[in-house]
């Protein structure tokens, strides 16, 4: 039996009671809410996906060069969307759903007035405007001092950022926030009318005494925050509100149906690949690159390139190393260079399975050819928003071929920088599960044991952060006792990749000349900053 530290204060016994579960008929709905899209996901009380449906956001607008920003609003109009072509793709009843959890993307700033209404897009996690707040929150408090209150130094991505940009740059604004809250927060409100947050993603704000799992009155009172403006703090499984009237009326769940507190987008997605314990390890390739460990204390990077946040688990912690630009730097590939004919009158993208069928034409290590992934900054293990991604040692005898196996190895590369600065903080590394985009092709499953030398798993539902929300919904409703027990019964391995050994050695020496890129360009990097920070039209 777990016990943990509440929200309270207080030690909170978390082995919950298990109720009777609605004569069998149950089902758990977990909502996530990306960079991309909102997935709804419907699972029965075996674990098992009885259906889903998804809705796109419109992409992230980027008004100035590495700014980010979207409208909270997109989101509630895709979630709602999402969870009616789930109910409707399952035939399940509204009043099967027996409880709703949400992820979301970490870190962004939306900031909602007194009426509740939206006062300015949001700023989004990989939004890179925020490095004078850095500056500013070093001097005020020295890096260390940080650390020793949030387990984290201050970085352009998260939360707090975000907030003193505004403050100081749009004071018309800031003076009319009422409310700051996180992207899944904000969809949650909108169904429950609560303002909630759990302890994963509170961790990604920069104002969360990770340690403790409560808010930092040093971090709020010193950086100027009223702690009123933000949500009350709850573990992710914690029953945190219900869906209202209005929220019933706008989806077609049931009103009164619980919600929990859920998670960030990485450690729900964690949880649902059985990343519980400590030597359980993942890997996953979404928009951006998660290498994620747990961990039973909150370890520390002392050079504060891996973020050290706490888990979706009552009582547990994790770290995680991030590659902004991961999934990114392939779907940026192939939207500006991998379009064809769509013989509508259009150009479409071609498929991911396309480009990586592509890919398996060249070798291992790409005949030379490296792929740096710094197309929005990057944070481990650079820490630096003005990194530049960069495509080197083309020849006339490459192909695009050459160039897609390069980008592919160059996501894995950036991965394997995490799992190296793991090894020096002594986390364990028993098992490493692939999650996201990386864990479904053949050959980038392939490309990833070789680059991290070590076997790679695939579980059986490889259905990201949705699952893991839906999975702590299930322990929100008391069909599994704890977070390990969902995860135990649930979670299944389904394939397991050795490492080759001759690629792995050729993709050994391509990962030491790939760690001499940054440094070799970061000179040049500087210069284009200042040479080509102009406005853009991108959106
Ligand atoms: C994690 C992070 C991203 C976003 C996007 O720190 O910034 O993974 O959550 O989904």
């Amino acid at each position: 039996m777990k016990m943990t530290h509440g929200t309270d204060g207080l030690w909170r016994d978390w082995a919950l009671p298990r109720p009777a579960l609605n004569g069998g008929r149950i089902k758990f709905l977990g909502i996530d809410i990306g960079t991309g899209g909102t997935r709804a996901l419907i699972m029965d009380e075996h674990g098992r996906l009885v259906a889903s449906g998804t809705e796109e956001h419109a992409a992230f607008a980027s008004p100035l060069v590495g700014w980010a920003e979207q409208d909270p609003r997109d989101w509630w109009r895709a979630c709602k969307v999402a969870i009616k072509a789930a109910l409707d793709a399952s035939g399940t009843r509204r009043d099967e759903i027996a409880c709703i959890g949400f992820s979301g993307q970490m870190h962004g700033a939306v900031l909602l007035d007194a009426q509740d209404e939206v006062v300015r897009p949001a700023l989004i996690w990989c939004d890179q405007r925020t490095e004078p707040q850095v500056e500013q929150l070093s001097d005020l408090f020295g890096v260390d001092r940080l650390i020793q209150l949030t387990c984290n130094p201050p970085l352009t991505n998260f939360t707090l950022t975000k907030l003193l940009w505004v403050r100081e740059n749009e004071p018309r604004n800031w003076e009319r926030v009422a409310h700051v809250m996180l992207p899944k927060d904000y969809v949650r409100f909108q169904l429950t009318g609560e303002r909630a947050i759990d302890m994963a993603d509170a961790s990604g704000t920069l104002l969360l005494d990770v340690a403790q799992r409560r808010w930092s009155g040093e971090v709020l009172s010193r950086a100027g925050i009223d702690r009123h403006l933000l949500p009350s703090l709850f573990e992710s499984p914690e029953i945190c509100g219900r869906v209202s009237t209005i929220g019933a009326a706008a989806t077609g769940l049931e009103a009164g149906t619980r919600v929990i507190a859920g998670a960030g987008d990485q450690a729900a997605g964690a949880v649902g690949m059985g990343i519980a314990r400590p030597g359980m390890v993942s890997a996953t390739i979404g928009t951006s690159g998660v290498v994620f460990a747990a961990t039973d204390s909150p370890t520390l990077d002392p050079k504060g390139r891996i973020h050290t946040f706490c888990h979706a688990i009552p009582g547990r912690w994790h770290v995680m190393g991030v590659t902004q630009a991961a999934g990114l730097s392939l779907r940026w590939f192939r939207d500006q260079f991998a379009r064809e004919n769509s013989g509508k009158g259009g150009c479409e993208p071609v498929s991911y399975e396309r480009l990586c069928e592509e890919a398996a034409a060249a070798p291992a290590g790409s005949d030379g050819v490296l792929w740096a992934p710094y197309l929005m900054g990057e944070r481990t293990p650079h820490c630096d928003p003005n990194a530049r991604a960069a495509l080197i040692g083309l020849s006339a005898t490459h192909t695009r071929a050459h160039v897609i196996r390069a980008i592919l190895e160059g996501i894995a590369f950036s991965l394997r920088d995490s799992f190296t600065i793991f090894r020096k903080m002594k986390v364990p590394i028993e098992r490493i599960r692939l999650g996201g985009g990386g864990a479904r092709s053949p050959l980038w499953r392939q490309i990833q044991a070789d680059v991290y030398g070590h076997a790679v798993e695939v579980v059986q539902a490889e259905e990201g952060a949705a699952y893991g929300a839906s999975i702590l919904a299930g322990v929100g409703a008391g069909a599994w006792r704890s977070v390990d027990e969902a995860c135990e019964a649930v979670v299944k391995t389904a394939l397991m990749i050795p490492p080759d050994a001759a690629n792995a050695a050729i993709l050994d020496q391509a990962y030491r000349t790939y760690r001499r890129i940054y440094p070799a360009l970061c000179d040049i990097s500087g210069r284009m900053r200042t040479d080509y920070a102009v406005p853009t039209a991108l959106s």
